[in-house]
């Protein structure tokens, strides 16, 4: 993880070349089974938090809104952050549909800042499919961000990562089917032994390795509540203390 010393700001002229339809058509409706069934595991994750209709679920990186109907679904009420503004677009048009679903135009690092005054009881602080290997500023930086919300009222984090040991087989075939979104991939600036992703246009993506991953569960201390550990992926949910 990176040094938390460091404030970093997005550079908006630099952020990761996603557009809601690239992102629909190439992720979430990519017929790699795989990612597909990695989706699935996720949606099944957060439709069995406890006691999530009494909850706010707090999105990080919301993307164009692939969970919103899920979180309108299941959660008392749902917080949507995002800062790419193609992605806001369509995110705004999936929460106008739910009347429980608030969407912030906002940097996640200054999450705190963002949720002030708002509707927020017992959150889940949601992070998916791996955003934090791809976050625009200061990974460390988000999670402590998204622990002081959590533990200031009685909430979770959930974090969705993939894993360094799947990058250098499924995760390099299916980077080869986003090429179109993200570049080829780059096997001179690709370091598998470390989990990071590069392209030749430049898209780098963190997967972590089982270290870090107990690292950032150290981090969070408490209680882990829930977790499932695939080959490609884990997703936890942890209780700050
Ligand atoms: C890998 S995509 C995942 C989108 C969505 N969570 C999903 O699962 O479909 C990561 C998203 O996080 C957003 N993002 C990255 N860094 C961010 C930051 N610092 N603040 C707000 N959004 C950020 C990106 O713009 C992108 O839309």
């Amino acid at each position: 993880m990176a040094d938390t010393s460091e404030t970093t700001a997005p550079d908006q002229g630099e952020i990761r070349p996603y557009t809601a339809e690239r992102y629909k058509r190439l992720v979430e409706d990519s017929p790699n089974e795989g990612l597909q069934a990695y989706m699935e595991a996720e949606r099944e994750f957060l439709a069995s938090v406890g006691d999530a209709s009494s909850r706010t679920f707090v999105e990080l990186g919301a993307g164009h809104g692939r969970a919103v109907s899920l979180f309108a679904e299941v959660a008392r009420n749902a917080i949507c952050v995002e800062l790419n503004q193609d992605m806001l677009a369509e995110l705004h048009a999936r929460s106008e549909r739910h009347r429980n679903v608030t969407v912030i135009d906002g940097d996640v690092q200054h999450l705190p800042h963002l949720l002030q005054g708002l509707d927020v009881v017992s959150p889940v602080v949601v992070l998916l499919q791996n955003t934090l290997g791809t976050i625009e500023g200061d990974d460390r930086r988000v999670l402590a961000a998204m622990k002081q919300v959590a533990k200031g009222a009685g909430g979770d984090v959930v974090l969705s990562l993939f894993r360094q040991g799947a990058l250098a087989g499924w995760g390099v075939e299916m980077y080869k089917e986003l090429s179109e979104m993200i570049g080829e991939p780059d096997p001179g600036r690709t370091d598998f032994q470390s989990g990071l992703f590069a392209s030749r246009t430049g898209y780098v993506s963190k997967w972590w390795t089982d270290e870090e991953v107990e690292e950032m569960r150290a981090f969070f201390g408490g209680q882990s509540v829930r977790e499932v550990v695939e080959p490609a992926f884990v997703i936890l949910q942890l209780r700050p203390e």
